[in-house]
């Protein structure tokens, strides 16, 4: 595995910016949220990182849930952007105010995917957090109600976001110099 050094063009937000804006997330989420509980959904693996600290942040009482979906078709997406849920919910949402949990929102499809097989379920409310907004690249509309992040064109590794996997567990947002990474086969 390659040493992330190596082809890592520039950190766009280093820990302390990333903790500091989720602090500021977290409190207004609690004030949103006064007076009622808040069922966070996580979609893995990405959003792991920015659950765990955003979770921290927040004031008011939290449960949390998971659940797994992937793209049909290796990367190509037909124009529904349908995803298929690999890993589900263990709990219900009928009823719950519910917030998603989500590392970055990219052509929008996965969470466009996901708000409409949540809604079939009938949760009380049901809101977006995304860490990262590549809003550039955006084919399809989505709400955004909480979002880390607007951040440019560029593909970004690190606090949950994995290069083909690996490389989730840096304490950053880096970006990658494609010319220079070399995925092992
Ligand atoms: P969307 O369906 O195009 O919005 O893609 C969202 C998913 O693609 C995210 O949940 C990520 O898993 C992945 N993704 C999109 N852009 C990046 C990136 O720059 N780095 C790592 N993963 C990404
Ligand atoms: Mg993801």
């Amino acid at each position: 595995m390659q040493d992330y050094h190596e082809f890592l063009e520039e950190i766009l937000i280093p820990p302390d910016k990333l903790q500091q804006r989720i602090s500021e997330l977290g409190k207004e989420i609690s004030q949103d949220y006064q007076g009622r509980d808040i069922h966070l959904i996580c979609i893995l693996r990405g959003g792991v990182l920015f659950l765990a600290d955003l979770m921290r942040q927040i004031s008011v009482p939290v449960t949390v849930d998971f659940m797994a979906v992937s793209s049909y078709g290796a990367g190509v997406r037909q124009t529904t952007g349908q995803v298929r849920i690999t890993y589900d919910l263990q709990e219900g949402i009928q009823g719950r105010d519910v917030l998603l949990v989500e590392d970055i929102v990219d052509s929008g499809y996965t969470i466009a995917s996901v708000l409409r097989m949540l809604e079939t379920r009938h949760p009380k409310s049901l809101c977006v957090c995304t860490l990262l907004d590549k809003y550039e690249r955006r084919e399809i509309e989505v709400p955004i109600h909480y979002c880390g992040f607007r951040i440019p064109n560029k593909f970004v590794f690190g606090y949950g976001l994995d290069l083909d996997e690996y490389y989730r567990n840096l304490p950053f947002i880096g970006t990658v110099d494609a010319s220079r990474y070399h995925p092992t086969e």
